[in-house]
Parts: C-alpha cells; structure tokens; sequence
C-alpha cells in the first residue's frame, strides 16, 4: 500500500471511500459541516434520531451519490473530545480501514484535519493506525482464499490546509516506517517455528543490517563454547536446528555508550524434557516475540536516524526434548560464571537470557531493556491488557511505563522485592531456573537481575500481550508484534531527551 498526501477539501478528493472522523457531542468541524450540507443535512438528521453515535471505532457506511467526489463516505467516531488520545485515533482508524476494505474500496482518503495534537502526530497515528488494522498474514494461504484483490492500494491524507502538507509528510513518513517494522515482527512471530528457525531469523537480521548499514555478528555454536554461554548452549542442547546470537549495532550517536535491548528469541518451545501439554503448544511459535521486537526497534532507529547508539542481542534457540537434552537436575555455568540447577527444562527463557543479558554487560550500557515471552503467569496477573514490567531503575521504568502510555502498549510493574529472591536459591548451584508458582513472574525477573551487575535495567514480560485470540481495534487476532512500537518510543524519547528527566 502507498502512501501519500493531498492537499484539497475531502468532499472533493475522487477515491473509493472518504473516511470522515466525528467526535461525539461536539459540532461539527469543518470538513464534517461543509460534507453535512452537501448531502443535505443528512449526517446531522440521523445523528440527531440516534442512528449513528461517534463512539470510539464506531463506523457508520454512505453513498453520497454524486454529492461527493468519493464513491463512499465512512463516518468514524473519535468518542467524547476531551479524552481524545493519538492512541484512539489508531483505535478508530484501524476499525474504519479494514472497514473500507470490506466494501470493495481500493483507496481510501482521510480526513486528516483533526484537532487536539500536531499535525505530524496526527499523521504519524492515521498511517499506523490504518497499516496495522489491515495486517493479515496470508502466506500459507492459497490463492483461492487469499483474495488478494482487496488489499488497498492507496491511502491519502487529505490536508486541509496546504501549510500542513509538509508536516503530515514527515508523519505518515515515520508511521510507515514504525508500522513496517511492527508488521515485520508479526510476521516474524505468525511464522510456524519450521519456517522460522535461528538460522532464519539470523538470515533476516543479516538483511536488516545490509538494508540498514548495522553491524551485525552471528555467533555459532562453536563460538559460544569459547565464550561459555552455557545456558544458552543448554537450552539448545536437544534441538537439532543450531543455535545463534546475532548482534546488531546501530550507531547514530559517535562514541555515548550503547542502549541494550536483549529479546528472547526462543523460536519454538516444547518444553524440552518437562514437556508442555498439547493444548496449545502450538502457540509456542511465539516464543520469538521479543527478539522479534528488538529486531524491529533497531530497524525503525536505524531508518529514522535516531541519534543514538544502539545493539540489540537476539539468543536465538529451540527448546526441544531429546537424546542430548538438558535434564532437570543438570547444572548449567553461564557466561557469568554464575550456575543455575536447572529444576524444570520448560523455565528456559531466562537461562538464555541470564546468557544475553551478561553479554550484554560487555558494552558497558547506559541501560538494557529485556523483552521476552517469559512465563504464563503473566497473564494470569495481567490478563492481556498490560505487559509485565520488572526492574532496578526507577527512572527509565518511568520512561517505559511512559512509552507505554503513548503507544497503547501498556506496562504495569511488579515488585522485586528482596524475599523473591529466597524462592531461587538452590542447594546445589548458585540459583536455580523455577521457585515454583507463587509470584512466578517475579522470581523469572529475580534470576534475570543477577546477570545485569549495576547496570540500569528493565525487564519486560509479554508472554500473554504477544499473541491474541481475539480481534482488536488495530491488532487483529493473531501476533501483535507487541514491544515494537513500546521499544520505538521508549528509544526517540531518549534521544529527545538524553538522559535528562523521563517524558517529553
Ligand atoms: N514460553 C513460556 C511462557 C509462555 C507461556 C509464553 C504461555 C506464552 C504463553 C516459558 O518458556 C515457560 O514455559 N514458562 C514456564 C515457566 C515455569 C516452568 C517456571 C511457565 O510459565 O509455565
Ligand atoms: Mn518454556
Ligand atoms: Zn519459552
């Protein structure tokens, strides 16, 4: 789909379907006053009888028949004014594109005269807001069903006002870029763990890095043997598909220490010897959602230029039971030099993060951000609506908590407090990898501190927010890419603002 803006009145612009934003008891902007008198005063009448109410998301379907330049009209509801957010902007958008679609519209144009935030914001909001609520994942569809005429071609913003030209090109710009690589990530994670194994997902950060001009290294077995990455080593002891580390840099900011993001990119897991039940494991193709995440996040700062310097590590690994498995009972030495009892294989997560997150330390970071799949507990704390968020620093918690706003992809913390932590103490090794079901997200976040030594860190868990049963507003059913956009923020706020206060 492409992209573009155009400057003119809606009601003029010829397209397949003009999307028209309303806010619920308010009067009627202008393009909704001048498109209501030229129909008549048909909006205003219907509205008043109550057919139609401009909640958030709320669509409503007309054929202006040669009222209008447009073949449709979609009236969408922004809800009550004053809790107007860019986030329910993306929430109304993301109903009225799929909306569009669904009638047989190929382009559609956008009202993009809408008040309350910046032009560019505004912009930025409509084109992620509408990319990510037409995502569909269609590869392993055939032909038949793909019914692939119906992918919009062309998505307008249509500028009222000529000066707002410029800005809502730089907008729709960075929402493009954002919702590229947030599509890019639910590829990654809708991808089965067959056709998206660690040489696979190694072969797309090589990409990535070539498109971009990253740095990147993929390290082998062989060379995390020297190294001594024994968790991680562990983890894929009984997978026959090898394991990888793939480094990314990113450098947009000379010689100022380096962000870490670490994702957990388990890219299937069964368990390994504490083998998952059936129901659902299927499911646990999602385990990459993290790494997926950071892979997109360093893709977008690279592609926006962010001033910053950035690596992003992917320990990437199927969990898998086998001949050459690890054992509940086995004792792994990590990159650390810290040993951890491994009492259930299916805790693997933060051993091969307890790996990641001590390389990571190499770099000397100003802060790491950990995203990972980590337990299922998460959402029996959370349920879907919050990801989990641990850490040490309460500043930068601040600042993702922040990001999270803004993005809609929401964080809630969960104490670390000291008694966690007896939970993880083994008789054998210095912790061990399961303490058991009480606070169970907390005492993975617990074992993942010990690998970070003093370096200000934030642990994020989306294990239940990666992947969803049901259609959201701009997520349908199926991989969110959730962290993507939640990483994005979290790192053009900083180079906003340096290391000075969190928030704009
Ligand atoms: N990948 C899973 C966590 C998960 C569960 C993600 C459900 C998405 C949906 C993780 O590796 C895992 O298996 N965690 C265990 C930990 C337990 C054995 C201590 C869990 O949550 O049950
Ligand atoms: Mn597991
Ligand atoms: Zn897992």
């Amino acid at each position: 789909m492409k992209t573009e803006i155009w400057a003119g009145k809606l009601e003029s612009k010829k397209t397949d379907a003009a999307v028209l934003f309303l806010f619920e008891g308010e009067k009627f902007g202008q393009a909704a006053g001048r498109i209501d008198a030229a129909l008549g005063g048909m909006i205003s009448r219907f509205m008043k009888r109550g057919d139609f109410k401009p909640r958030v998301g709320a669509v409503h379907l007309i054929y202006p028949e040669k009222r209008m330049a447009a073949e449709r009209l979609v009236l969408v509801g922004l809800g009550n004014k004053s809790e107007f957010t860019l986030n329910r902007l993306r929430l109304a958008v993301g109903k009225a594109a799929p909306f569009a679609r669904a009638t047989g519209a190929r382009n559609i144009a956008l009202d993009a005269d809408v008040p309350g935030f910046p032009a560019e914001d505004i912009a930025q909001a409509l084109t992620e807001g509408c990319m990510l609520g037409l995502y569909r994942f269609l590869k392993y569809k055939t032909n038949d069903e793909r019914d692939i005429r119906r992918d919009l071609r062309t998505l307008t913003l249509v500028a009222d006002k000529p000066a707002q030209v410029k800005l809502l090109r730089r907008g729709a710009t960075t929402g493009g870029v954002i919702a590229d690589s947030t599509i890019m990530a639910r590829d990654m994670v809708s991808h089965p763990g067959g056709d998206m194994t660690p040489t696979i997902v190694a072969a797309l950060a090589r990409d990535i890095a070539k498109r971009f001009r990253l740095k990147v290294q993929v390290l082998e077995r062989k060379q995390m043997e020297k190294l001594g990455m024994g968790a991680l080593l562990g983890v894929a002891a009984g997978s026959a598909q090898p394991p990888k580390f793939i480094i990314l840099e990113y450098r947009g900011n000379g010689k100022e220490p380096f962000i870490a993001l670490v994702g957990k990119t388990l890219t299937f897991d069964t368990g390994g010897i504490s083998l998952k039940p059936p129901d659902n494991m299927d499911k646990m193709k999602d385990d990459m959602a993290g790494g997926a995440a950071v892979l997109g996040a360093i893709r977008t700062a690279a592609a926006l230029k962010l001033p910053l310097n950035i690596v992003g590590l992917l320990p990437a690994t199927e969990n898998m039971p086998g001949g050459r498995a690890v054992k509940p009972g086995d004792v792994l030495r990590t990159l650390s030099g810290m040993t951890i009892e491994v009492i259930n294989t299916d805790a693997e997560g933060r051993l091969i993060l307890a790996d990641a997150l001590a390389y990571a330390c190499r770099y000397q970071p100003a802060v790491i951000v950990d995203i990972a799949t980590l337990t299922g507990a998460c959402r029996v704390a959370l349920g879907q609506e919050a990801s989990g968020m641990l850490g040490t620093n309460e500043e930068f918690k601040q600042r993702v908590r922040e990001a999270g706003e803004k993005t809609g992809e929401r964080v809630w913390e969960l104490p670390l407090w000291e008694g966690f932590y007896d939970l993880i103490k083994s008789d054998i090794a210095d912790m061990k990898n399961a303490g058991g079901r009480d606070g169970s997200v907390i005492t993975a976040a617990a074992l993942l501190s010990k690998f970070v030594q003093k370096y200000p860190w934030v642990h994020l868990d989306i294990a239940a927010t990666a992947w969803t049963e049901k259609d959201r507003p701009y997520t349908p059913k199926g991989a969110t890419g959730i962290g993507m956009r939640l990483l994005t923020q979290f790192l053009r706020d900083y180079a906003a603002t340096g290391n000075g206060p969190a928030g704009k």
